[in-house]
């Protein structure tokens, strides 16, 4: 983008008095290592569990990789300059823990720090705060053959592998992630098995959720003593769930789902404790016997900062007798002990992810964190949307996106408002990327990316973006 302050393509902010947002509100976009870097197999990077997946025939669409994604580990300085263009103060991605300490084990890859330490010193140069998220998805794959996430070993390695981040950038990085969606990797990974390392087991993917979460606390203990000036956090995934009526059976649907998509997370980390209704629904899947003493007050070891990422709203309805329910993107449940739930769709308009678009979903979730489970300042770490993108003229005028990130704005504006300590937004994404199971296939990029050519073309949305962090705010409704 040549000229930041361009007005945006859209009129609306100039007919509209402005809605502001409080000063040194942190304006940031996000990506992932496994979704921009590319470079699979250089500066001693080893496989990690979304390598194996992508080259296993049918589990991306087009058997789509990462090997190349958008060359972001050769075009750093070329992304940072766009990122300096749209003039963000902050910048989340995340570090490839096979780059960094290859196979998941040993010492630290020098090559694969030197990688991050550019990352970080080139933003830092350019006023841009980095915030580091430790574990965006891509396990060694060494650590997946010695038993996954299931395993309760996984947890140490993880806490291992932070430290050795903690000793490269602890004195330059301020913000540190532990895990990126625990919900994701634990239950899309090892329930469903659409994600790395497509596994499909309830107990495994219950397992896989309690040592991530075990892997986190222990980490946040390590990170603690390292970088005792970091500001620590997690980022979760949360959807507000509906029942799609208020007859009991609808509601309880709404209770289970919201158990297995929220509060399996949110109720250890915050309150040291798995909602004993959880363990309920859960019985016949497992009988928590991996629990150990102590677990959970590791797990809820004090944060600084809680990130949520929020795309959509689950609404739900009772099981009907007989019917197996198949929502348009699971395979195997990612519901264990839930299977039956329906999901139900209620016409509202979608991404292209299918997703229904819900903004004012956005203020019910930050407000609940808030209201019910923390005081700690939030942060939403990721929110966005795919559509399609046409480029016309050098120009890709992405309406739909850029009206999806003005809803959600105005939501957590609201929030705001309504006293949710609300520090930051980070859109997702920076660029177009590798959307996992869906490879290239699916854009929630502010700046388009021709993997082809692996040329960058700002869309509307980042020229409206960067008006937005220029003005602090967004015009009013
Ligand atoms: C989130 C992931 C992120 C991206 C978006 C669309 O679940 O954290 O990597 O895929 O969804």
């Amino acid at each position: 983008m040549s000229n930041p302050a361009t007005p945006p393509a859209v009129g609306v902010l100039d007919e509209r008095p402005p809605l502001t947002f409080p000063p040194g509100f942190l304006w940031g976009a996000a990506t992932a290592a496994y979704q921009i870097e590319g470079a699979a197999n250089e500066g001693g990077r080893t496989a990690s569990i979304w390598d194996t997946f992508s080259h296993t025939e049918g589990r991306t669409v087009a058997g789509h990789t990462g090997d190349v994604a958008c060359d972001h580990y050769h075009r750093l300085s070329d992304d940072v300059r766009l990122m300096a263009e749209l003039g963000l103060k902050s910048y989340r991605f995340s570090v490839s823990w096979p780059r960094v300490q290859p196979g998941g084990s040993g010492p630290a890859n020098a090559e694969g720090l030197d990688f991050y330490q550019r990352l970080v010193d080139e933003l830092l140069a350019n006023g841009i705060e980095p915030w580091l998220t430790l574990y965006h998805w891509d396990l060694p794959q060494e650590l997946e053959d010695a038993g996954g996430w299931p395993a309760r070993d996984t947890a140490a390695r993880f806490a291992d592998y932070s430290l050795l981040v903690a000793d490269a950038l602890g004195d330059r990085v301020k913000y540190w992630t532990t895990l990126n969606e625990p919900w994701c990797s634990a239950f899309l990974g090892y329930g469903s098995g659409v994600h790395a390392p497509g596994r499909s087991d309830g107990a495994d993917a219950v397992r896989a959720g309690h040592h991530l979460m075990l892997g986190h606390g222990l980490a946040v203990q390590a990170l603690r003593t390292a970088v005792p000036q970091a500001q620590l956090g997690v980022t979760v995934n949360l959807y507000p769930v509906t029942p799609a009526s208020d007859s009991p059976g609808d509601v309880d649907a709404a209770r289970r789902i919201d158990a297995l998509a929220n509060r399996f997370f949110l109720d250890p980390i915050l309150r040291g404790a798995y909602p004993d209704d959880l363990v309920a629904d859960l019985a016949k899947v497992t009988d928590f016997g991996h629990v150990h003493d102590g677990d959970l007050a590791t797990i809820s070891t004090p944060l600084d900062v809680v990130g949520v990422n929020y795309y959509s709203r689950h609404v739900v309805a009772a099981p009907v007798s007989g019917e197996q329910p198949e929502p348009y993107w699971r395979a195997q449940s990612c519901w264990p002990g839930s299977e039956d739930v329906r999901f139900v769709t209620r016409g509202v308009p979608v991404t292209d992810m299918d997703w229904e678009i819900d903004a004012p979903g956005l203020v019910e979730t930050l407000r609940r964190v808030h209201e019910e489970y923390t005081d700690l300042p939030l942060y939403v770490t990721e929110n966005g949307s795919a559509f399609v993108d046409e480029v016309v003229d050098g120009r890709v005028d992405d309406v739909d996106r850029l009206a999806y990130f003005d809803a959600h704005l105005r939501a957590s504006h609201e929030a705001i408002s309504a006293g949710v300590p609300l520090r930051g937004y980070f859109a997702w994404s920076l660029l177009d990327n590798f959307e996992w199971a869906w490879g290239y296939t699916k854009r929630f990029g502010m700046i388009y990316v021709d993997y082809d050519k692996q040329t960058r073309i700002p869309k509307s949305s980042a020229r409206w973006y960067a008006e937005v962090i220029r003005r602090n705010g967004l015009a009013a409704q």
